[in-house]
């Protein structure tokens, strides 16, 4: 196997950093690495914003409600980001429909969600820990107005990254077949017994796991997760800011 392979089979997220700071370059070659992400049609539709206000963190921590959000060497924000090409255009072309399209939308979250594993990859492998914070649209108006983003400009999520100063046991996935079909869908039937494998897997990875032990199911956690409507203000949100509304 390969170190790079190794460096992604080796991934666990990191919640708890040592206080001790990444340097410029190491930020700089996790931008690179981002920026260097395949990207739709290269409209590079994404922009990171780097919190370096420790002020403006201690906000964002409050909408997270996650400690590792304050305490890790550097917070990125990955933004999906239309508005460089509305920029773009001048008023003899009407771009306008398209740039608020479904399509469009998923461009960009398809864009910043690249970017954003190409940072995580570059810093894993020089052996820092990242980890990705969605609670930021726990509030995602509160976001919107901390960083002044424009309109078609969304706050999608967070990375952290810092030294890691645990060593969580890395959580096991869904069995290849129930994730990798060929030719056509799997129907769930058939996936059955490779969900059920992966619940027996993950029972006991939390019931023996180093930390945090517990006693659930993917399953019993997912029919919780999906049971309770979770951040209903998303979508007025995204359409507000002239996103995802055609
Ligand atoms: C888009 C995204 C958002 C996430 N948001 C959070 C978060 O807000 N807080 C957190 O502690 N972990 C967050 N995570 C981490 C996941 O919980 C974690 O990746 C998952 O449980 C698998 O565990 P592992 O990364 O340790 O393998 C997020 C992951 C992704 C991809």
């Amino acid at each position: 196997m390969n170190q790079t392979v190794e460096t992604i089979l080796n991934h666990r997220s990191i919640r708890k950093f040592k206080d001790e700071p990444v340097t410029k370059e190491q930020i700089h070659t996790i931008i690179k690495a981002a920026r260097q992400a395949s990207t739709s049609s290269n409209v590079m539709a994404y922009t990171i914003i780097g919190i370096t206000d420790t002020s403006l963190k201690e906000e964002l921590y409050k909408v997270s409600g996650h400690l590792h959000v304050k305490n890790n060497a550097h917070l990125f924000i990955f933004c999906g980001d239309l508005n460089r090409i509305n920029q773009l255009a001048d008023d003899t072309v009407s771009i306008e429909d398209n740039l608020e399209s479904t399509e469009q939308f998923i461009v960009a979250t398809i864009d910043a969600a690249l970017a954003a594993q190409n940072a995580t990859i570059a810093a894993e492998s020089m052996g820092l820990g990242i980890c990705y914070i969605g609670s930021l649209r726990n509030d995602i108006n509160r976001v919107n107005e901390l960083l002044e983003l424009p309109q078609h400009v969304l706050p999608l999520f967070g990375l952290v990254v810092g030294h890691p100063d645990h060593q969580p046991d890395i959580k096991p996935r869904l069995p290849l077949e129930a994730v990798y079909h060929e030719n056509k869908y799997l129907p769930f039937q058939e996936q059955q017994k490779f969900i059920e494998a992966y619940d027996n897997e993950i029972e006991q990875y939390y019931q023996t796991r180093s930390s945090n032990t517990k006693i659930d199911t993917w399953t019993d956690q997912m029919i919780r997760k999906f049971s309770q409507p979770t951040r209903m203000d998303v979508s007025p949100f995204v359409k507000q800011k002239g996103l995802n509304k055609k």
